[in-house]
């Protein structure tokens, strides 16, 4: 999959690329680039934003940059772009992310992620040259590029062959495999510490009766997590 992210701050994505999970996908071919927005202003002071028409505070990510940076990149015109690939803004106004939309967007052959700064985008940005708009979770960052770290890692770890064991992707957290419910929970050496135990079933060698206690206890940690947002709402 090859991942394009449009950012003022390339340097900040320097360890993700260095990450277990990405280094592995990028070694078996998946592609990590980046486009920093200042590149491409044609305004003095590699200006890219704004004040706010109306009034109000902050600055605004400039849609005649974000067309630049675009057109340059792709060399098309970026509103003939979301034909051909997702192109992403993040906003914590969007869709929130979730396992399934992270594997709807794994299976991608190629994502186009615009990271917002100050107090966003431009409306037309999002209007004329975005297929999406996601959030990473009900609260404000500083700019897009967290989400953005977070969006690469949760797709590129999808990838086939980028964890070393398939297995962990088939039943973790969220996955079909568990009903979208949470993972259950798991315990290493020493079996004992501080008369803490390991739950005996997980000692035992059986099986079946292990499966049956992590489903449960899968089930649980799901029925939690519902009680826990029904009543934030
Ligand atoms: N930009 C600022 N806050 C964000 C969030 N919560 N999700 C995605 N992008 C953002």
């Amino acid at each position: 999959m090859q991942l394009d992210v449009f950012t003022l701050f390339p340097e900040w994505f320097d360890w993700l690329g260095r990450e277990r999970h990405v280094a592995n996908a990028l070694a078996a071919g998946s592609r990590l680039n980046f486009v920093n927005y200042r590149d491409h202003t044609r305004l003095s002071g590699r200006q890219v934003d704004d004040t706010p028409f109306g009034g109000g505070a902050g600055m605004v990510l400039r849609v005649d940059v974000v067309e630049d940076a675009l057109r340059a990149h792709y060399a098309t015109d970026p509103v003939l772009l979301r034909e051909r690939r997702r192109v992403i803004a993040l906003s914590p106004s969007g869709r929130l992310l979730d396992d399934s939309l992270v594997d709807e967007l794994a299976g991608e052959p190629a994502l186009t992620l615009l990271c917002g700064r100050y107090e966003g985008f431009d409306e037309r940005i999002v209007e004329h040259f975005c297929s999406d708009v996601l959030s990473i979770g009900r609260y404000v960052l500083s700019g897009g590029e967290p989400a953005a770290m977070v969006l690469c890692d949760a797709v590129l770890r999808k990838q086939p062959g980028v964890l070393g064991d398939e297995r962990s992707a088939l039943e973790e957290s969220f996955s079909a495999a568990l009903d979208g419910d949470p993972e259950y929970p798991h315990y290493t050496r020493p079996a004992e510490h501080r008369g803490w135990r390991v739950p005996d079933v997980l000692l035992s060698g059986h099986h079946a009766q292990i499966e049956l206690w992590r489903r449960e206890r899968s089930r649980e940690r799901g029925a939690g997590a519902h009680a826990a947002d029904d009543s934030a709402q």
